[in-house]
């Protein structure tokens, strides 16, 4: 045990009370310093670095809503719709919770794409930030898993229907899908047993994993550091510190970017609150028409689609078809001939990408195009996490990036918006085309990302970092 600190007789009685505790917890007062008080952090972050913060807060909204929630919800499909439209209308400030719970959800996805762009644009992701990435990757991840399982919970028309779209997604995996599916239902359709799985994973199980990886995302990057507009290392063995080895362009998070987020919680909640009390329905986008409908297993909505955010996801899935399976097969063997042509590899190697070829294109050919979507619509989030590992760029930031980089990731998000809004619209021949060449510009952006990255002439980057007082 250490020792306890005396305090002189003469202090003030707040004093001598965080003397009293500091002596019995001293653990709170270190992590007060290392994550707080004493933690440096880049004196340049612009608004792109409020995205974090708000996250946090959109979580710790989702989790005192949810709590209310399920005081007055009924995880029961002969009850499960009306406790909900119980809590709209009878519950005291029911709406209110409800609202705020399912705009929150839309929230969530809103700041945390903000915040993964953030990360793309500076180079976040690099060295020695793999880990802050990847914890983040894992959590958007179980994000979309607690989203999903949240969706059902109302027990409208979009819920059960979209729930039986997506789990029946799972059957198209070969030899284990179908069984798979169906521990996943609990059941041969999704029924009363889905509800109450779901309702326990959507209310502790995943909830639990996600403020894990949430703790351990930050813990990660209080070790290493953030990282900044110019991306520029403010704490590297070369950086600028002062006679206290304090980083010269740091600043210590509390109180200055304590304050600095007030402003970023303020904005947020203004169109957080415009939304709930206006808008919250958000034409058909936050809350579908069809889920104000009650599930009903016998009639199937004419046309079924996910919430906005899945949307992008959604598209590739749908854009994968026999006629898509062709045009990947040429992709691999590209890449395949590509692997074998390249004179400096030894002949083993180029032996083994030949045969690796074959047998990829015969299993894709062998196995029904929808398992195909299900794999790119997976793939599209893991490929997220080999980001660190994809990227060449001498320089970090986009700031130094040669400009024209700056239209790749222009374009990319372009795309992404494009898939998403077709993810939302009934199938189409032209949106099926226009979702096929957005998926290949997707995939294409990451897996030729060693080749693009490196070219260019970057911008000099500075020694220190670059900011205006304002
Ligand atoms: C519940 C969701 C999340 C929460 C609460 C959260 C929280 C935070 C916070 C508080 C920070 C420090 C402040 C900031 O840099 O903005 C941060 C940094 C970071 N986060 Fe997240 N995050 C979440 C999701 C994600 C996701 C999904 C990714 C990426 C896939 C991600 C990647 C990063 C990276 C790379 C940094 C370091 C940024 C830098 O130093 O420039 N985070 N996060």
């Amino acid at each position: 045990m250490a020792e306890f600190k005396e305090i002189s007789p003469n202090a003030s009685a707040g004093e001598k009370l965080g003397n009293w505790f500091n002596n019995r917890f001293p653990t709170a007062f270190s992590a007060y310093r290392d994550h707080l008080s004493e933690y440096y952090a880049p004196k340049n972050f612009n608004f792109w670095y409020f995205f974090g913060s708000l996250a946090l807060l959109v979580l710790v909204i989702q989790i005192v809503t949810g709590i209310f929630l399920v005081m007055h919800y009924k995880p029961d499909a002969a009850l499960a719709f009306a406790s909900v439209e119980y809590i709209m209308r009878d519950v005291p400030w029911g709406w209110l919770v409800r609202y705020m719970h399912s705009t929150g959800a839309s929230a969530f996805f809103v700041v945390v794409y903000l915040h993964m762009f953030r990360g793309l644009i500076y180079g976040s992701y690099r060295k020695p930030r793999e880990l802050v990435w990847i914890f983040g990757c894992s959590i958007f991840l179980v994000l979309m898993a607690e989203a999903f399982m949240g969706y059902l919970l109302p027990w409208g028309q979009m819920s059960y229907w979209g729930a039986q779209v997506i789990v029946n997604l799972f059957a198209a995996i070969p030899f284990i899908g179908p069984d798979l599916a169906l521990l996943i239902r609990g059941d041969y359709v999704v029924s009363d047993a889905t509800l109450n799985r779901f309702f326990s994973f959507h209310v502790i199980a995943v909830p639990l994993v996600l403020l894990g990886l949430v703790v351990a995302h930050i813990l990660a990057l209080h070790d290493v550091g953030s990282n900044n507009p110019d991306g520029v290392e403010i704490k590297g063995p070369n950086a600028p510190k002062d006679a206290n080895g304090k980083p010269l362009d740091g600043i210590p998070f509390h109180p200055y970017y304590t304050v600095h987020d007030i402003l970023g919680v303020s904005v947020f909640l203004l169109i957080f609150s415009a939304v709930i009390f206006f808008a919250p329905e958000f034409g058909g986008y936050f809350l579908e028409y069809n889920n104000f409908i009650p599930a009903d297993p016998l009639k199937t909505p004419a046309h079924i689609a996910p919430v906005w955010y899945f949307t992008p996801y959604y598209s590739m899935l749908r854009a994968i078809t026999t006629e898509m399976m062709y045009v990947l097969v040429l992709c691999v063997v590209a890449a395949g001939a590509f692997g074998v042509l390249r004179t400096e590899l030894p002949k083993l190697f180029k032996g083994a990408i030949l045969i690796a070829t074959v047998v990829g294109i015969a299993v894709m050919l062998a196995i029904d195009a929808k398992f195909w979507g299900v794999v790119v619509m997976g793939g599209a989030v893991i490929i997220m996490f080999f980001l660190p590992w994809l990227d060449y760029s001498p320089v970090r930031s986009i700031r130094y990036r040669p400009s024209w980089h700056k239209y790749v990731y222009g374009v990319f998000v372009i795309n992404f918006f494009v898939l998403g809004y077709l993810g939302v619209q009934p199938p189409s021949p032209i949106g099926e085309r226009v979702s096929q060449v957005g998926t290949l510009f997707y995939f294409g952006f990451f897996l030729l990302m060693p080749w693009w990255s490196r070219l260019g002439e970057p911008k000099p980057v500075p020694e220190r970092i670059t900011f205006a007082a304002h």
